[in-house]
């Protein structure tokens, strides 16, 4: 594990990761997590059908990358561990994949042991970093990845907690510039495109408890792939993105799941 500071965790304010967590069922959250978790879900009832839903387009987008010889995989914000991780899903099909994690929660980091158990063929690593340091991210990768190889770049769940005074859309154009021509660019995001009610409430809510939400629009999303390929079938709610590669998430109907997934190919 590269990156590491003594873990501090702060448990007086909700942290995405915790939340997140809870809402996939996990333990690794605080009564401040589940507190913030319960008012999202008194606001819409879909919210853990959403994380499930979004999990569920990970395994599938993994899936497909790694059934087109994709064999190295940068996920950046990726979260408490929950079972199967990307590099448990890549290596079923390709057992050498190499997979470098990164997120900036420290609990994250706490947890890291669990994404570090795979492959003998293949390797994983874990960076405590933060998306806005892609000089950072890229440097840590390098030690385990082969740069001038494809590589898919996984954003997912991550770029609505950047909002663009950060420079969402440069950030992620500076970290595909260091990947070369073959690799993927694969992200899920929130929208308030929907039900802008329930987001503009949600996205007060969390603003009150410290918790930066940036709701992007269809075409807001869209720029993210700027100079890349979409894959068939292009910018779609994440469960609508190839359904015949997983299983259906329960408690899911055919509505609108209120975000964005797509799949783009650097040529
Ligand atoms: C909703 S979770 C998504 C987890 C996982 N990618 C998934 O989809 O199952 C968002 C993750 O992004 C991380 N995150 C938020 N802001 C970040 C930043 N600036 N840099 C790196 N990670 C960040 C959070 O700590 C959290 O683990």
């Amino acid at each position: 594990m590269t990156g590491q500071h003594p873990v501090e965790i702060d448990t007086s304010r909700p942290h995405p990761a915790r939340m997140y967590d809870w809402y996939l069922g996990g333990k690794d959250n605080y009564p401040v997590d589940e507190a913030m978790g319960r008012q999202m879900l008194a606001l819409d009832p879909r919210v853990p059908v959403m994380a499930r839903v979004n999990r569920a387009f990970m395994h599938r987008a993994t899936r497909w990358l790694a059934g087109r010889g994709i064999r190295q995989f940068l996920d950046v914000g990726t979260g408490i561990p929950t079972e199967p991780n990307l590099h448990q899903v890549a290596q079923r099909i390709a057992p050498d994949a190499r997979v470098v994690y990164c997120d900036n929660d420290p609990i994250v980091l706490a947890h890291a042991a669990a994404l570090l158990r795979g492959t003998d063929e293949g390797a994983t690593e874990y960076l405590q970093a933060d998306v806005r340091d892609p000089d950072a991210i890229l440097e840590g990768a390098r030690k385990i990845l082969d740069l001038t190889e494809p590589v898919a770049l996984s954003l997912i769940a991550l770029l609505h907690f950047v909002p663009d005074e950060d420079g969402a859309h440069d950030l992620v154009g500076r970290l595909l510039a260091a990947l070369p021509s073959g690799s993927h660019l694969v992200v899920t995001h929130a929208t308030a495109d929907f039900t802008p009610e329930e987001s503009k409430a949600a996205t007060e809510k969390l603003k009150a408890a410290g918790v930066t939400l940036a709701l992007r629009s269809r075409e807001e999303f869209t720029r993210f792939f700027d100079g890349l390929d979409l894959v068939d079938p292009g910018v779609q709610v994440p469960h609508r993105w190839h359904p015949e590669l997983g299983e259906p998430v329960a408690g899911q109907d055919d509505g609108v799941i209120p975000g964005y997934g797509a799949v783009g190919r650097k040529p």
